[in-house]
């Protein structure tokens, strides 16, 4: 498949749709028009990105937990749960993962299991088999906003019924929905899929109705360094410029340091700022995401409180403008609508508690997001070069050659020589930096990072490091010290 970042041709794009409503019987209730009408009555405090942008003009924090189960009148019960019990600023529709999939009939087999035994039995919402009338039932039911957060490389038809379903955001994109999440799927065509779904967006987008956007920043979850997902962020929210999307929500996934996290979102906001700007895409809205810890999470409730709170912190001294929320059971599995709760409660007491408080021009803070941004300009400097312009070209071309490359992820599309490791302090370092283009002074930076955490620790610089990094934080550490019960 030839590809390319441009806006996908009329042509290309009626054709394909076609396919794509054809391919589940719920598709052929997507009419364009009627959801256009419908998106337009949808008040102005019910959209998603009307509800950011205000925080963002008023440098708030909002937040956002993850949710979805199988039946309809269970999950509009959960989100009506969260919004009143857990003060959620924004909801989510998490959807299962036979949907992410695109196998609807498991999805509708689980459907019916759940109606049998009373409880879910998909790990979220199936949009695509409850179809458009179900899901404006679900998005009319509720006072916030709603997006729809998934996981899927193809979610073409699932952009379609969600969006005439009246969701005004979605989450995703042809690289953070490829590359963390599957092992096969080419990148040739998870970027030709997202296409379609913004292009599909753009064209909402021109009739009036705006959809806000969002990458998902954190990709893998597990020690990735700032400058690669943040370098990805930013090609995705191109890519999605190019189709027509006019409002973006770049993330990114704490890593734990307070001030490697606050820089990240500073280099992010800043260099999506600039990028978008300098293609010509100055009239895009930008807004940031911050993930709460993605990693491994400590089974004790109160411990997960804490790493919670962490998140919550970090992503307001940050002055993200939202922060997605994780729960006490994270270890465990998909929580109860109480512990859903209970994590939004204990973010939101931190979220209002420091909100006039901004880390954004400490000056250990500005340093550390001067190195992160001479890292993303690299890296997007030399995946324009490979894709002499062209940054679908230039992505596709910069995974074969690991000038991007994804710490543990599953996809063969993907180099897997980089290692990231903590430094003596837990910020993310490279402990090998393999194939990104990184010159001589940055390479010496992480280097001698890691060797005076190395010193400190009394052993060499090595793969245990990386190991023992990634269990810390559900052991009750930051940086996994040897001997990491006693974490002298
Ligand atoms: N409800 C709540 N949280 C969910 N997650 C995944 N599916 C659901 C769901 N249906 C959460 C996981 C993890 C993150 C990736 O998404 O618990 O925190």
């Amino acid at each position: 498949m030839e590809i390319k970042n441009q806006k996908l041709t009329d042509d290309r794009f009626y054709k394909e749709r076609k396919e794509i409503l054809e391919h589940w019987p719920t598709g052929k209730d997507v009419e364009f028009q009627n959801s256009v009408e419908y998106q337009k009555a949808i008040p102005q405090s019910r959209r998603f990105g009307e509800k950011l942008a205000q925080a963002d003009s008023q440098n708030l924090t909002l937040i956002q937990p993850r949710a979805g189960v199988a039946l309809y009148d269970e999950h509009i019960k959960l989100l009506q749960y969260l919004e009143n019990e857990g003060e959620a600023d924004l909801l989510p529709t998490t959807v299962d993962s036979y949907t992410r999939l695109n196998r609807y009939t498991e999805a509708q087999t689980g459907i019916e299991r759940s109606r049998e035994s009373g409880r879910s039995m998909l790990n979220g919402f199936p949009i695509v088999n409850w179809g458009v009338d179900i899901c404006r039932k679900v998005t009319s039911a509720l006072t916030a906003p709603v997006q729809v957060r998934h996981g899927t490389p193809d979610a073409r038809l699932l952009t379609e019924i969600s969006i005439a379903g009246g969701f005004t955001s979605y989450e995703g994109g042809g690289i953070s929905y490829n590359i963390p999440y599957s092992k096969s799927h080419s990148l040739e065509k998870t970027i030709a899929h997202w296409q379609y779904t913004d292009r599909l967006i753009g064209i909402y987008q021109e009739a009036g109705v705006s959809i806000n956007r969002e990458p998902f920043g954190p990709l893998t979850g597990t020690l990735v360094p700032p400058s690669i997902s943040n370098s990805v962020a930013i090609i995705e929210a191109l890519l999605a410029a190019v189709q027509g999307v006019k409002d973006i929500t770049v993330g990114y996934g704490q890593c734990g340091n307070l001030i490697q996290d606050v820089a990240a979102i500073k280099a992010l906001k800043a260099m999506t700022r600039q990028y978008l700007d300098k293609f010509g895409f100055k009239d895009v809205k930008v807004t940031t995401v911050f993930h709460q810890w993605m990693g491994g999470f400590p089974q004790d409730e109160s411990k997960s409180f804490g790493v919670i709170s962490w998140g919550a912190a970090a992503a307001v001294l940050a002055k993200a403008t939202k922060v997605i929320v994780k729960t006490p059971h994270e270890a465990m599995g998909v929580p109860t609508k109480e512990a859903n709760a209970a994590g939004l409660r204990a973010t939101k007491q931190i979220t209002s508690m420091l909100k006039d408080q901004s880390f954004l021009e400490i000056p250990a803070v500005v340093a550390e997001s001067e190195i992160i941004k001479a890292e993303m300009g690299a890296i997007l400097e030399k995946v324009e070069e490979l894709g002499r312009g062209d940054y679908a070209v230039g992505t596709i071309a910069a995974f074969e050659a690991g000038v991007i490359d994804i710490p543990f992820a599953p996809s063969r599309y993907n180099a897997g020589k980089v290692m990231p490791a903590r430094d003596n302090s837990g910020a993310v370092r490279f402990l090998e930096s393999a194939n990104l283009p990184f010159g001589e002074d940055l390479k010496k930076f992480h280097q001698e990072k890691l060797e005076e955490r190395a010193r400190y620790e009394n052993r060499a610089v090595s793969f245990q490091m990386v190991i023992d990094d990634v269990y810390a934080i559900g052991k009750g550490f930051l940086v996994g010290r040897p001997n990491t019960n006693k974490n002298q």
